[in-house]
């Protein structure tokens, strides 16, 4: 099958370099030469385990191919997948489709004969609709058609899921669409995952609703860890024993500094935007939206408590800053809020992430940073984990007590246990355990 992505972003250059591996014949379109320049010379534009090699790979077999030119890219195309950002629009939360318009206007032109449309990239229920008008008032050849296939995947794991999806979903509107879309994702059938087609719309909306749902899971564990802190209860066990009920299901049930990302502070906005348009109040999400701005607001005082009740003149490290592990993503991150409220009450922050300096440093100024976990402690009245690296699972933290200088370790990932903590010489904060 004959592939192009339009877009290098997270989600098209996975998508393109899965599909690519696959077997597929596929071509990547961006715009921005210096991003396509970089991949062509094996540097990714993004931190993603494993996709460097599968590019480097794929490319070398000569099944994936870069361009900037969109009307060479999609001429001969069977399928052109729409990964363009969609980011939230300055102002108003509404998704921003200027990309995904401007994408389709002008492969309607370059296309030499009929292609399936799909968008990849998350927009608002009606998107589809849109894209078909558009593609026939600018003349797209006769039988061309627009499908919905939204992604599913996780930064960091991003790859495994595109393999192994718990399900694909396809909305279209016409049989060669489906027949289309079933080729590209024959491989993964074969392996039994689950591929759902519905109407166009539909699929638009499973994307949000699935989003607004996990951003509802985390917000509810959080208020409940909240809860846990004030009654003497600890939100791990009761995670484990909501979850264990396969109705709940134990995943995306563990409590920390409130969610960030590319996409679910995003999502969850447009999806009330939509809601908004439609006259039809989504008062769960409109509350979770509300419930994470204020727990990412709220970190800052865990710490203030930690020291003794005052951030003035206080030294903080802060141990993690992208937004989660295993990328370099800081879109969203809890940590931004947490460094900015620290330093705006007097204290001084050191920070350390394994990936993330380049896009942290400036997005944080006045922050300092550090080369590692110990040289982000030295001198620290606390130490704070933001974000979950493995790396910072097994610290030594006898060698923690030693270059800090006061004792408080707060954990907002809950990585270690108080006992072990404190025997370490150090104070222990979590979240949603017991009385700390
Ligand atoms: C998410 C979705 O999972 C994915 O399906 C989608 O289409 C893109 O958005 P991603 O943003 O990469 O993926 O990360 P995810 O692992 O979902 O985590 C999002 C945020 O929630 C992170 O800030 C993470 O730390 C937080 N989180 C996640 C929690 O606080 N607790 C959890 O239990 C899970």
């Amino acid at each position: 099958m004959r592939i192009t992505m339009i877009g290098t972003g997270y989600v098209g250059l996975v998508s393109g370099a899965c599909l690519a591996d696959f077997g597929h014949d596929v071509t990547c379109v961006d715009k921005d030469a210096r991003k396509i320049e970089l991949i062509h010379g094996g540097t990714m534009p993004i931190w993603e385990p494993g996709l460097e090699g599968l590019v480097k790979s794929n490319e070398t077999r000569g099944r994936l191919k870069f361009t900037i030119d969109l009307a060479e890219g999609v001429a001969d195309a069977e399928a052109v997948f729409i990964a363009v950002g969609t980011p939230a629009r300055r102002g108003d939360g509404h998704a921003d489709l200027s990309f995904v318009f401007a994408a389709v206007k002008e492969l309607a032109k370059a296309l030499k004969g009929p292609a399936v449309i799909v968008t990849k990239s998350t927009v608002p229920v009606g998107t589809g609709d849109e894209i078909a008008r558009i593609l026939a008032e600018e003349g797209a050849p006769e039988g061309t058609s627009v499908a919905s296939n939204p992604e599913f995947l996780r930064e960091g794991a991003a790859i495994a899921d595109f393999k192994h999806p718990d399900r694909i979903v396809v909305g279209a509107e016409d049989e060669r669409a489906r027949q289309v879309l079933a080729e590209i994702y024959r491989p993964l059938f074969l392996n039994k995952a689950p591929l759902l087609f519905v109407e166009r719309r539909t699929a638009e909306l499973t994307k949000y609703a699935a989003n607004a749902f996990l951003a509802m899971k985390i917000s509810f564990i959080n208020e409940i860890a909240d809860l846990c802190e004030a009654v003497g209860a600890d939100v791990q066990d009761v995670a484990r024993g909501i979850g264990l009920d396969n109705r709940i299901g134990p995943k995306f049930l563990h409590a920390g500094p409130g969610y960030g990302g590319s996409c679910f502070p995003k999502d969850t906005l447009a999806l009330l935007k939509t809601a908004e348009k439609a006259g039809v109040p989504q008062r769960i999400v409109s509350t979770v939206v509300e419930v994470n701005d204020a727990r990412k607001a709220a970190m800052a005082d865990r710490v203030r408590d930690a020291v003794g009740g005052s951030l003035t003149g206080k030294r903080i490290g802060l141990l993690g800053l992208t937004f989660k592990p295993n990328t370099d993503d800081m879109r969203d991150s809890p940590s931004i809020p947490l460094a900015q409220a620290l330093m705006a009450g007097g204290a001084v922050v050191a920070a350390f992430d394994p990936v993330g300096r380049e896009q942290a440093e400036p997005l944080l100024p006045g922050v300092e940073f550090a080369g590692n976990a110990y040289e982000a402690a030295t001198g620290a009245d606390a130490l704070v984990i933001v974000t979950e690296w493995d790396e910072f699972r097994a610290l030594d933290l006898g060698r923690l007590a030693m270059v800090m200088n006061g004792t408080a370790l707060v954990d907002l990932r809950n990585i270690y246990d108080r006992v072990t903590v404190e025997r370490a010489g150090l104070s222990y904060r979590g979240v949603g355990r017991g009385a700390g």
